[in-house]
C-alpha cells in the first residue's frame, strides 16, 4: 500500500511542483470549482498510477493541483464510490496520496437527499457528524502505524473549528447553511421511504452514498475534514414524486454558484501558511 501510494505521489510530483496543503473532493455536479484553480495542472486519473478511474455520468475523473483563494490545493474533480464496484480501498486511496502530497484540511462535498422535514432541495448543509449505514470501514485489515492508529477516534470527525468557521463564513456571505447528520448507504438504488423514517428516527438530517469512506480514512491520516452536502432533493417518501439522478444534478446546478462562493469564502478564510 505505501509502495503504491509513493507512487502516485511521485508521478503527481513530476507534474506538478506544489506543494498542496487543502485537499478538495468535489462531489455530484459542483466540479466545475476546479475550473477556477489558478495555475492548474489537471491530471486524469488514468494517468495516475494505481487510481481507479471514475464512471457516473456527471463525473469528470481528474486531479487538479493550483491555487484557489490563496491556497495551495489539490481536487478531485470526480470521486469514487462504493455502489460503482470498487474495493474500499480504491475509493480512499486519493485520500491516502493527499495526504502524502502534503495535504492537512480536506473539504468534502456531496449531494445528499434531505431527511430532516424543515430542509428544501437548494439548501446546503454542513456535516456535523455522520452514520456508517454502509457498514464497511476501510480501516478493516491489518493497519500499518505509519499511516495512522489501529484504532482512531471519530468523536470530532469533522473538525469543530472547521465548522465554526464555514457558520461564520457563511453568515458574512448571507448564505443559509443548515447544519446535521450525513447518513451514508452503500446504494445505488436510492433509500425505501421505511429506510427513510429509520434513518431519521436515528438521527440522520441527509443521505448519501458517498464521502464516509473517506473521511474515516482522512482521520485515519489525521487530515482535518470539513464537509458540506448540498441537499439536492427530498428522501425518498417525503413528497409524492420518485427520486432521480436528474433531480440530483438539476438542484447541484442550481445551487452551484451559492455552494461555490461557499467553498471559495472558507477556503479565503482557512488559516494561511505556518511554515
Ligand atoms: N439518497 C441517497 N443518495 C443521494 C440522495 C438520496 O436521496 N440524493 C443525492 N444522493
Amino acid at each position: 500500500m505505501k509502495e503504491r501510494i509513493r507512487q502516485a505521489a511521485e508521478m503527481i510530483q513530476e507534474q506538478s511542483a506544489l506543494r498542496p496543503r487543502v485537499g478538495l473532493i468535489l462531489g455530484s455536479g459542483l466540479g466545475i470549482l476546479a475550473e477556477e484553480i489558478e495555475g492548474a495542472v489537471a491530471i486524469p486519473y488514468e494517468e495516475i498510477p494505481h487510481f481507479p478511474v471514475s464512471t457516473v455520468e456527471g463525473h469528470v475523473g481528474r486531479l487538479v493541483l493550483g491555487e484557489l483563494e490563496g491556497q495551495r490545493v489539490v481536487a478531485m474533480q470526480g470521486r469514487f464510490h462504493l455502489y460503482e464496484g470498487y474495493p474500499l480501498e480504491s475509493v480512499t486511496f486519493p485520500i491516502r496520496v493527499m495526504k502524502r502530497l502534503g495535504v492537512e484540511t480536506a473539504l468534502i462535498t456531496n449531494a445528499a437527499g434531505g431527511i430532516n422535514e424543515s430542509f428544501q432541495p437548494g439548501d446546503l448543509m454542513l456535516i456535523r457528524d455522520h452514520i456508517n449505514f454502509m457498514f464497511r470501514n476501510p480501516l478493516v485489515g491489518p493497519n500499518d502505524p505509519e499511516l495512522g492508529e489501529r484504532f482512531p477516534d471519530m468523536s470530532e470527525a469533522y473538525d469543530a473549528e472547521l465548522r465554526r468557521l464555514a457558520r461564520r463564513v457563511a453568515g458574512e456571505l448571507g448564505i443559509d447553511l443548515k447544519e446535521g447528520v450525513y447518513a451514508a448507504m452503500l446504494g445505488p438504488s436510492y433509500e425505501t421511504p421505511a429506510e427513510i423514517r429509520m434513518l431519521r428516527a436515528v438521527g440522520g438530517d441527509a443521505v448519501g452514498m458517498s464521502t464516509v469512506p473517506e473521511v474515516i480514512v482522512a482521520r485515519h491520516a489525521g487530515i482535518r475534514v470539513l464537509g458540506l452536502s448540498c441537499i439536492s432533493n427530498m428522501a425518498a417518501g417525503i413528497l409524492p414524486q420518485p427520486l432521480s439522478h436528474e433531480e440530483v444534478m438539476e438542484t447541484a446546478e442550481r445551487v452551484k454558484e451559492t455552494f461555490l462562493r461557499l467553498v471559495k469564502g472558507i477556503l479565503h478564510s482557512l488559516p494561511r501558511e505556518s511554515d
